[in-house]
């Protein structure tokens, strides 16, 4: 993993890749973000020696590099799933590279579907805990303690300094944000009934497809993070109405304009 890492960075290096000091994650119909940053350079995934291996929706994944609100940023437009077939250890490599490249903090935005029922579609949440139900961990492989603690402590997975700053900004700019817990699942089926109502039992806010392999591997690596999750359903087992994935993303996309304030006046704030 090491070599794999080191290719990848000298690679980035040599096609004028600098010294990142934020590393940012977009979610699905969160790419906007973009139009504010002044790129450098941007390298698709597929010409990156060992990024996982893209599918057909990879062909426009690719890594930017550049300015945002004064501080240097490296931004992942597109991130790997595990339903697409990849490992744990595939759609977190890349935290690991931008970690070699220089991050110290990193942002992650995600579509997600509201669990709890005050959760409106369109409004955003905080992640301020998860669950993992991804049923298994990006740390399970030999060798990882040569790269972290291999036991990495949770018990305060997202930042909290980097949250506060992010609830400040929100209410300076009349943006309501939530605070909640996310659970990650493989997907990339929608859940059932029985599975919205075992999701609220077990205490999550929000149900999403990705995040969570990312931010335990940034807690891995000593990186503070901080996530916010764009409700794009609502997932009531008593009235739920078939999913509609166009609807998704172009709720993720009217929630985008909040998303950018919250992200760009943190990295002001940093
Ligand atoms: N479930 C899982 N992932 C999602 C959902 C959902 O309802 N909405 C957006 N991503």
């Amino acid at each position: 993993m090491k070599k794999d890492i080191k290719e990848a960075v000298d690679f980035l290096q040599q096609g004028g890749f600098g010294t990142p000091e934020i590393g940012i994650i977009l979610g699905t119909g969160l790419g906007k973000i973009l139009e504010k940053v002044a790129i450098e350079v941007e390298m698709s995934y597929n010409l990156i020696p060992n990024f996982p291996t893209s599918t057909v929706e990879f062909h426009k994944g690719k890594l930017i590099y550049g300015s945002l609100a004064g501080k240097k940023v490296i931004v992942m437009q597109g991130r790997f799933h595990l339903y697409e077939g990849y490992s744990l250890t595939d759609v977190t490599f890349p935290v690991r590279v931008m970690h070699a490249l220089g991050i110290s903090k990193l942002l992650v935005s995600n579509a997600a579907g509201a669990i709890n029922q005050s959760l409106k579609k369109g409004d955003i949440m905080l992640i301020d805990d998860h669950i993992n139900l991804q049923g298994g961990s990006p740390l399970a492989f030999k060798g990882v303690e040569e790269m972290g603690e291999r036991f990495t402590d949770m018990s305060a997975p997202y930042d909290s300094e980097m949250n506060a700053k992010l609830e400040e900004i929100a209410a300076a700019h009349t943006i309501r944000l939530h605070k909640g817990v996310y659970v990650g699942v493989v997907g990339p089926q929608l859940e059932t009934r029985a599975e919205y109502r075992y999701l609220k039992i077990i205490g999550a806010d929000a149900v999403g497809m990705s995040t969570v392999p990312e931010v335990i591997v940034a807690n891995h690596l000593g990186i503070p993070v901080s996530a916010l999750s764009v409700l794009t359903d609502e997932c009531d087992p008593d009235n739920l109405k078939p999913a509609n994935i166009a609807e998704i993303i172009a709720i993720a996309g009217n929630a985008e304009p909040d998303v950018i304030t919250l992200i760009t006046e943190l990295i002001k704030q940093l």
